[in-house]
């Protein structure tokens, strides 16, 4: 069978040079067998247009500099093969992040901020010792850390939840996710009070409209409904005085069955 000839769509702007206006351009391709997203934009910059914007490291879906929305859907372009798209694609940046050019955007600062803002790091008085013998951890605690800290930091969930678009101050499912993971770390001696303070509000878990287009979205598979919903129930029962505790009971499930890689 030939192979099919894509028409590839590409969003082109630069902010550097406001006086030209954001368009459309399009590029020919012919489709190769295992043919992905990645190798599409190289050749096209490397043979057609030196000029095209776009990000992209690890080429495995580890780094997550390479999302940006393709055919309407945030995902990773070094994952996403044409084989599984119609012969039209368009390409987008992602929105919410401030746009570098073209599919470039700053998913960095971003990142840095909310990080920053809900202290993502573990808080102990524990003093460091660097002599000392590497901690011990039972394997289901580990699972349970290791389950939300496998964010690649791409931005798929905020680009394509409804809330994160229309609202800036809106943290975003990444940022709960994140919390989750030092909530079930029992390193971390953060009391539920400290916690809500960082994301019991409007701003965090309770501006959460339970679109799940964050969860459907994430290419690295993290069950995020079961994240939002350990943390926003935790905040809920701190908020009616329910709880009291350091908060390692009633923790997410943690694998998601069933569910092909796109
Ligand atoms: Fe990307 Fe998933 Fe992390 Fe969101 S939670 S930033 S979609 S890896
Ligand atoms: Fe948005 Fe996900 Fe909540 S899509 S509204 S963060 S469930
Ligand atoms: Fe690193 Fe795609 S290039 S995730």
């Amino acid at each position: 069978m030939a192979n099919r000839n894509l028409k590839i769509n590409i969003f082109r702007y630069n902010p550097a040079e406001p006086e030209k206006k954001p368009s459309m351009a399009s590029y020919p391709f012919e489709e190769l067998p295992g043919l992905t997203m990645f190798t599409v934009l190289n050749r096209i910059r490397e043979e057609l247009d030196r000029t095209l914007v776009f990000d992209f490291v690890c080429r495995a879906a580890i780094c997550g500099s390479c999302a940006m929305i393709i055919n309407g859907k945030p995902r990773l372009a070094c994952k996403t093969l044409t084989k599984g798209l119609p012969k039209e694609i368009t390409l987008l940046p992602l929105p919410v992040f401030k746009l570098i050019g073209d599919l470039s955007v700053d998913t960095g600062t971003w990142f840095r901020h909310i990080s920053l803002k809900t202290e993502a790091w573990i808080h102990t008085s524990a003093k460091f010792d660097p002599t000392a013998v590497e901690e011990r951890m039972d394997n289901e605690t580990a699972l349970r850390i290791y389950e939300p800290e496998r964010c690649i930091e791409c931005g798929c969930c905020i680009a394509g939840c409804a809330t994160a678009n229309i609202r800036d101050d809106f943290m975003g499912a990444a940022t709960i996710n994140r919390v989750a993971r030092f909530m079930v770390d029992p390193r971390d001696e953060r009391t539920p009070g400290q916690y809500f303070d960082v994301i019991g509000c409007d701003e965090g878990t309770f501006g959460c409209m339970g679109l799940m287009a964050c969860d459907n979205n994430c290419p690295m598979e993290i069950p995020l409904q079961y994240q939002l919903a350990y943390v926003r129930r935790k905040m809920a029962a701190f908020g009616l005085g329910g709880w009291k505790g350091t908060g390692r009971t009633g923790e997410p499930q943690h694998h998601r069955a069933g569910r092909s890689a796109s």
